[in-house]
């Protein structure tokens, strides 16, 4: 696990967008597991003008959602697929066939859930993940006590996470109770994993997901047992690492490391 500790948010989005450049430099059909919330968008704005001011090229590229509210089709402003489409897909030229967000309308759950696990399989497996962090330490909508060998399937959101996210609705009473995410297991298969987090309201989450037990109630610190993971930090989330200097120190000595 590498912790990077950046000055600002700005800086975590652009080492963030690095990274996915990097990827699809050395993969151009790499595929994406991508994230939603506030954390990512600024990520998503630096690939969007790396594409369009550096040629950054998302035509083979095929993309895999973490999550979806149940009960919100594509359109519906606070649907995660909206919200991919409106701050990322829209701006850039990633074939919209390749495009999957997990269906908040689906007849039969489970039966979808198996179908969207299947889909990332039959792609190859998800290269580069992207993920955020709950302020509870949750990714994706893996709640606390979720399973660490979890897969996709219907998980019922908590009172913690729906008046978070209650900021992008009309009220507390249209957050919807349920979702479906991938799961943590899901997560784990990922050849890479990279969670963004910012601002002092992460900085609890960060320092339990990153120096704390591996633990289903903080479903972030399974990436503990991840053998190719970093945390973009800005300072303000940083703020709690007890290790600190230490991840500092190593990023300073990178450059001198053998093999590098
Ligand atoms: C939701 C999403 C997570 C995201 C989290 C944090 O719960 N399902 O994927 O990481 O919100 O969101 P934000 O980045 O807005 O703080």
């Amino acid at each position: 696990m590498e912790v990077v500790i950046c000055k600002t948010y700005e800086d975590v989005s652009r080492a963030a967008a690095q990274v996915v450049a990097e990827t699809l430099n050395e993969k151009p059909d790499a595929v994406l597991g991508l994230a939603t919330g506030s954390t990512p968008l600024g990520l998503y704005k630096e690939l969007i003008r790396m594409h369009t001011e550096e040629g950054l090229d998302f035509s083979h590229v095929t993309t895999f959602n973490l999550d979806e509210y149940v009960g919100l089709p594509h359109d519906h402003p606070q649907s995660y697929y909206y919200f991919m489409w409106e701050n990322l897909f829209k701006h850039i030229n990633v074939p919209v066939e390749n495009i999957h967000v997990p269906s908040g309308t689906a007849n039969n759950y489970k039966a979808f859930c198996q179908w969207y696990e299947d889909q990332i399989d039959e792609y190859g497996g998800i290269d580069l993940q992207v993920l955020g962090i709950g302020s509870d330490g949750h990714i994706a909508f893996n709640e606390p006590s979720s399973s660490l060998m979890s897969r996709t399937r219907l998980k019922t959101l908590t009172e913690q996470t729906i008046n978070d996210n209650a900021r992008f609705f009309d009220k507390k009473e249209d957050v919807p109770v349920y979702s479906i995410t991938m799961g943590v297991g899901t997560i784990l298969d990922a050849e890479r994993l990279i969670l963004l987090a910012n601002g002092e309201g992460k900085a609890d989450a960060v320092v339990a997901a990153i120096e704390g037990p591996v633990s289903s109630m903080i479903t972030a610190s399974a990436l503990q047992l991840h053998p190719d993971s970093i945390f973009f930090l800005d300072e303000p989330a940083a703020g709690k690492l007890q290790m600190r200097d230490y991840y500092d120190w190593i990023q300073k000595k990178k450059p001198g490391a053998p093999g590098t």
